[in-house]
């Protein structure tokens, strides 16, 4: 066939383009309230508020996280709600930190369903996307000791994992709808809920409705058709080469990167995370040198025994923070001064 017309994918992504200039975006959005979600993060006092002026262009200047990781993911190794207490954090600053989610799937080749992708059952109940894309149910579930109801395949994870890329590309996992989501997703027990297939989605599809912002027609749009649509997925695709590029498997998840560096901890621990996370901000590598700040829940919640809680409420150890005090005596007030001159001229 030397004809060749566009793709329906081609009219998706025209279409997606179009819908998308009507998005809000992680920057443009107000900075994140306490109030919307059921979490209530302790917001940094006025004393502080010289300390939290930031440029607009500062808004740019943050590292990119991104998390590695199985669906489900195992509890006792959620990343997210750390990675939120980081990012909400940084809001009040008016500093945004990027984050993406990263997930494992399959390349249906490695395992023999492109070719066989409606002859064999396995790849029928595991892959989409003719066969492209699969996920082993089984594997990952020996692997992050999560529990899955036995009737959701690997084809419904696909789609979820879809979904949460869609909405991450969308809403960026630095904007507090993603956290919201996941945190709603959670609390519905989608995962437990599988009595049929279509129930996974269709709890998912719940969870999305309760969020004021989403838009089903993009969403839709955005995962497409994996039934019918034999042609490659961009943010599949995207996924299998994000795991190609660190040469990771199955069983080194999960995986955090900061910009291009692998977290190296052995632990998977808020301290030991957030140190790391704190460090990244002070190295000297030329790499980073646009950030010139440290946050400032670094300098208020290291030196506390129970970093979770200070992430949350500022109190350390039992101490209320004193906004006053703080201000004072803060380590960064160089980088402070700083910025008073520049705004000064
Ligand atoms: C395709 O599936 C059939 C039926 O399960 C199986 O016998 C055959 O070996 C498969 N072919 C490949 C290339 O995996
Ligand atoms: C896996 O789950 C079982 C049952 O919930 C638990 O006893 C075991 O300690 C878990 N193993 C790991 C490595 O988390
Ligand atoms: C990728 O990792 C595997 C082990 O997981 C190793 O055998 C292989 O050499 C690595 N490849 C590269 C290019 O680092
Ligand atoms: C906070 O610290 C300042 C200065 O040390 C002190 O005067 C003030 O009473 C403290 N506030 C509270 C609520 O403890």
């Amino acid at each position: 066939m030397s004809l060749s017309l566009p793709s329906a994918a081609f009219f998706r992504r025209l279409l997606l383009l179009w819908l998308s200039t009507s998005i809000p975006t992680a920057v443009s959005s107000p900075p994140w309230s306490p109030s919307e979600t059921a979490d209530s993060f302790v917001l940094y006092p006025p004393e502080l508020s010289e300390l939290m002026e930031r440029e607009f262009n500062q808004l740019y200047k943050s590292p990119v996280i991104h998390i590695f990781n199985t669906l489900p993911e195992p509890s006792s190794l959620r990343l997210w709600p750390l990675i939120k207490a980081l990012t909400v954090r940084n809001h009040q600053q008016n500093f945004v930190l990027w984050s993406h989610p990263v997930y494992y799937l399959i390349p249906g080749s490695n395992v023999g369903c492109v070719e066989n992708s409606t002859a064999d059952s396995w790849c029928q109940d595991h892959c989409t996307h003719g066969g492209r894309y699969c996920y082993d149910p089984e594997a990952a579930l020996e692997n992050n000791n999560a529990t899955l109801s036995p009737q959701i395949k690997g084809k419904d994870v696909l789609l979820e994992i879809l979904r949460r890329l869609c909405f991450d590309q969308f809403y960026e996992a630095s904007d507090y709808e993603f956290f919201d989501y996941l945190e709603r997703f959670d609390r519905a027990d989608c995962w437990a809920s599988g009595s049929d297939q279509s129930s996974l989605a269709s709890c998912s599809m719940e969870v999305l409705n309760d969020l004021p912002k989403a838009n089903y027609l993009l969403l839709d749009y955005c995962v497409g058709d994996p039934e019918s649509d034999d042609m490659q997925h961009e943010l599949l695709e995207g996924q299998l080469q994000d795991f190609q590029s660190y040469n990771l498997s199955l069983t080194d998840l999960p995986v955090l990167t900061f910009g291009d560096i692998v977290y190296d901890g052995e632990e998977y621990t808020v301290d030991a995370i957030f140190e790391f996370y704190c460090n990244f901000f002070r190295t000297d590598d030329s790499a980073l040198e646009n950030f010139d700040m440290v946050p400032l829940a670094c300098d208020i919640c290291e030196p506390c025994a129970d970093v979770q809680t200070c992430l949350w409420t500022l109190e350390c150890d039992g101490v209320p923070f004193n906004g006053t005090e703080f201000a004072v005596t803060y380590p960064g007030i160089t980088s402070v001064s700083k910025r008073t001159i520049d705004t000064d001229d």
